[in-house]
């Protein structure tokens, strides 16, 4: 069996080296690791030498370094934030009591819940994003899409760290299931739907790493809030890294809309088939996908009442998004919020006991952060001088989760019959030639500096680097 030299290959601030046991745990679970790396990581890219930021420490003025490294030998570190002695419980039924270092007998089940359906995701979208690198649209692209499945891969660590360090022989089965779970596999798909969808092309990634690496953040920052201090001091610090996978799909949405309407400007067209023949993805389409991604990443925040969403924020075990920035008692006993239902083919809000909304309650905090970005993109069609508008979709369109599941809606939040959605359907969600269309415009290149036909480069490079940095070197 291999020994883990803890200071060369799993920098960490946990003193890993000092725990026997957690030794033996995951000097067992890594090369399966390893192996999960191989089989199903980023296609082809075993030699590449890649310039990756790896943590080193959770000291907010150099966290990181960069440096050109093999994707399978990258440092997947464990960091927690650091600990804060008098940390109090600040939400829940036991508000100024003090944070668990150690996991309470009662709360066990559902910690152990939580943790592994956060670390499902993480190895999901490495799973899902696998083939992207054969089609990326240039070096700089390329290195992200690397940067955050490695990134990904250190996020599964630090939740297989705490299965391991705090829940004995059920964490490590877990921490085993974690790696035998596959992405969209009919006997064993990962817990999450949107994590079972495929993410075929680049147009798909860019709208993932927006809007569902958000839902990232906004877990993320929920657990944060917790009472088992060593979640919320490891989901502190994954939030440090989540922030570059959000800017990915920002910027890159970005610049396939500032590529478009370049073109539309130059053509002195919006007709989408003379936009498709130049090469460039029309408006529409982004759309499209936008209205997809967005519908089914809002699904992951779960239904819209649950009695589960309650437990785990009374128990401790989870809180609300910036949960130490709000007003209220932070108990919630008695308050209510407003979530929609459809009553006679009418959306009606109806209201409920928060603490049973609090699935909504994440859901509209995302949603308010989602459509600041949508702005952002607008800024880039105005400034061109093109009358479109993005927008995200009506809350309840495309829903298969909640109360809103399987209704009919346009994206404008109109109920609408049968008919009418199959007439407009393919007006408001991607269609198989939309695609078959952008899977066309997916060749790979990779020259140092050079771009896509599809997509305008980026403003500046990574970490101070020029954009025809050599950010991979193929070997
Ligand atoms: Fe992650
Ligand atoms: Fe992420």
């Amino acid at each position: 069996m291999t020994t883990i030299n803890y200071t060369d290959k799993i920098p960490n601030n946990v003193n890993l080296g000092d725990d026997r046991t957690l030794q033996r745990a995951l000097e067992q679970w890594q090369p399966n690791f390893v192996n999960w790396w191989d089989d199903v990581g980023p296609e082809g890219s075993t030699d590449h030498e890649v310039y990756l930021r790896t943590a080193t420490s959770v000291d907010p003025q150099g966290w990181a370094q960069f440096g050109h490294v093999k994707m399978r030998d990258y440092r997947w570190g464990i960091f927690l934030n650091p600990g804060d002695a008098g940390r109090q419980v600040h939400f829940g039924d036991h508000v100024g009591e003090k944070v668990w270092q150690d996991v309470p007998g009662e709360h066990r089940a559902n910690l152990r819940r939580i943790i592994v359906t956060q670390g499902d995701t993480e190895p999901a979208s490495v799973e899902q994003q696998r083939h992207l690198g054969l089609t990326a649209p240039s070096m700089y692209d390329l290195r992200n899409l690397f940067q955050i499945n490695v990134e990904e891969g250190r996020h599964l660590w630090a939740m297989v760290y705490l299965l391991h360090k705090h829940f004995g022989r059920d964490g490590r089965e877990e921490a085993d299931a974690l790696l035998e779970r596959r992405s969209g596999d009919e006997n064993n798909p990962r817990i999450l739907g949107a994590f079972n969808e495929q993410t075929p092309d680049w147009l798909a990634f860019f709208m993932f790493t927006y809007f569902t690496d958000r839902d990232g953040k906004f877990q993320l920052a929920a657990l944060a809030e917790s009472a088992f201090d060593p979640l919320a001091r490891t989901t502190k610090f994954m939030l440090t890294e989540e922030a570059h996978h959000m800017f990915v799909g920002e910027s890159g949405v970005s610049r396939v809309i500032s590529r478009t309407c370049q073109v539309m400007n130059e053509l002195k067209t919006d007709d989408a088939q003379a936009l498709r023949a130049a090469g460039v993805i029309d408006l529409p389409t982004i759309q499209r996908y936008l209205n997809f991604h967005y519908s089914v990443t809002i699904d992951l925040f779960g239904a819209d009442q649950s009695s589960n969403a309650a437990t785990f924020y009374s128990s401790g075990l989870k809180g609300r998004y910036e949960e130490g920035k709000r007003g209220d008692d932070h108990i919630l006993k008695g308050q209510t919020y407003q979530v929609l239902e459809v009553v006679g083919g009418q959306l009606v809000d109806k209201e409920v006991p928060m603490l049973n909304a609090l699935n909504e309650v994440l859901r509209d905090d995302f949603i308010k952060d989602s459509v600041a970005g949508v702005e952002r993109w607008n800024k880039v069609v105005a400034k061109a001088g093109i009358p479109v508008r993005l927008t995200v979709p009506h809350k309840a369109f495309n829903r298969s989760i909640g109360a809103l599941a399987g209704i009919r809606m346009s994206p404008e939040g109109r109920v609408v019959g049968d008919q009418e959605w199959a007439a407009r359907k393919d007006t408001w969600l991607p269609t198989a030639e939309d695609r078959a269309f952008v899977a066309s415009l997916m060749g790979r290149v990779v020259e140092t500096g050079k771009f896509a036909n599809w997509i305008a480069p980026p403003v500046m490079g990574i970490n101070r680097q020029p954009v025809d940095f050599e950010y991979v070197r193929f070997n």
